[in-house]
């Protein structure tokens, strides 16, 4: 029984055939409308989330298997201090597969230990978000038309950011790939990415402040949000929030091909009026979230179609 907690669980391979699964899901969803039928996918989620969770089951059902769940650790036994491989080893009796985001690192996999049934981490604390980089490698290569030779921007929060953190992790194995981090000074990314993925592989990037300075070289700019609930304390919070608005004129110093991705929920850091960019790929990015989550869930189901 395989599970999925970082993006390098799968091998590129694996990753290739289940982005062409994906791809192929998207041009031929009703073939695979009845693939998951008498499954039940199960979302335990600790920790807030819309996209995420809603995809998991959007995807399901467009397989046509069923969904449950709790959107909310108040309302589930862990209120009552029931521990996380308590609860796996009962929903395992209930569902074919799960999705569980939690606040805590590590959690889905303490999960997967003792479970009966594949687990996805849909995101866990400040560490991995596998789930997005599946989506994010999705999107790129469906819109670039390749997953090598590029120069990626990430911009923001890039010391809680999970997504960052799973997008690096899976894009370092790639070839011809740069990095440039732009970020303020207190939210630059990890020691251990920098030291443990990106020197110990070769991978060069450049780490900046200023968002301006380099737009005009990237072929992706993957904003995100400043992770307000990682903050220790608000006033940091407050002064870090808005340090960088995307917005037109900013846009008009990119190149024509460069993509804007966002794992969403955006606060500020992208102003409403590059919604209408066409580079804005953020919302076909959600859309490919769904063919991504389908392929994921056919492909830890082993459901042949
Ligand atoms: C991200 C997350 O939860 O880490 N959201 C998502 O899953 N699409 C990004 C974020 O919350 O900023």
């Amino acid at each position: 029984m395989r599970h999925l907690m970082s993006p390098l669980d799968f091998t590129v391979e694996e990753l290739d055939r289940l982005l062409d699964l994906a791809n192929d899901i998207e041009k031929n969803p009703e073939k695979y409308a009845h693939a998951c039928g008498g499954k039940i996918l199960a979302t335990l989620f600790y920790e807030p989330s819309t996209r995420t969770r809603l995809s998991f089951e959007s995807a399901m059902l467009r397989l046509g298997g069923q969904v449950l769940g709790f959107s909310n650790a108040a309302s589930s036994s862990a209120a009552k201090g029931e521990s996380v491989s308590d609860t796996i080893r009962m929903i395992s009796c209930y569902a074919d597969i799960c999705a569980m985001r939690h606040n805590k690192e590590g959690a889905p996999m303490v999960a997967s230990r003792v479970s009966g049934i594949p687990v996805i981490n849909a995101g866990d604390g400040g560490h991995q978000h596998p789930t997005q980089t599946l989506t994010d490698l999705l999107t790129i290569r469906s819109l670039k038309g390749r997953l090598n030779h590029l120069t990626i921007g990430l911009c923001g929060d890039l010391k809680f950011g999970r997504t960052v953190h799973s997008l690096i992790n899976a894009l370092v194995r790639y070839d011809h790939i740069s990095f440039v981090f732009i970020s303020p000074e207190e939210l630059r990314i990890p020691d251990y990415i920098r030291e443990d993925v990106l020197d110990a592989r070769g991978v060069p990037y450049k780490e900046v402040e200023r968002l301006e300075d380099v737009m005009g070289g990237l072929d992706i700019l993957y904003m995100t949000r400043v992770q307000r609930e990682r903050f220790f304390n608000e006033e940091d919070y407050v002064r870090l929030k808005d340090f960088y608005i995307l917005d037109k004129k900013k846009m008009k110093l990119a190149g024509p091909d460069m993509l804007v991705l966002h794992p969403l929920p955006r606060v500020n850091e992208i102003s409403v009026e590059v919604d209408s960019d066409p580079r804005a790929a953020y919302f076909r990015q959600v859309q490919y979230g769904v063919y991504v989550r389908m392929a994921l869930i056919l492909t830890l189901l082993e459901v042949e179609v």
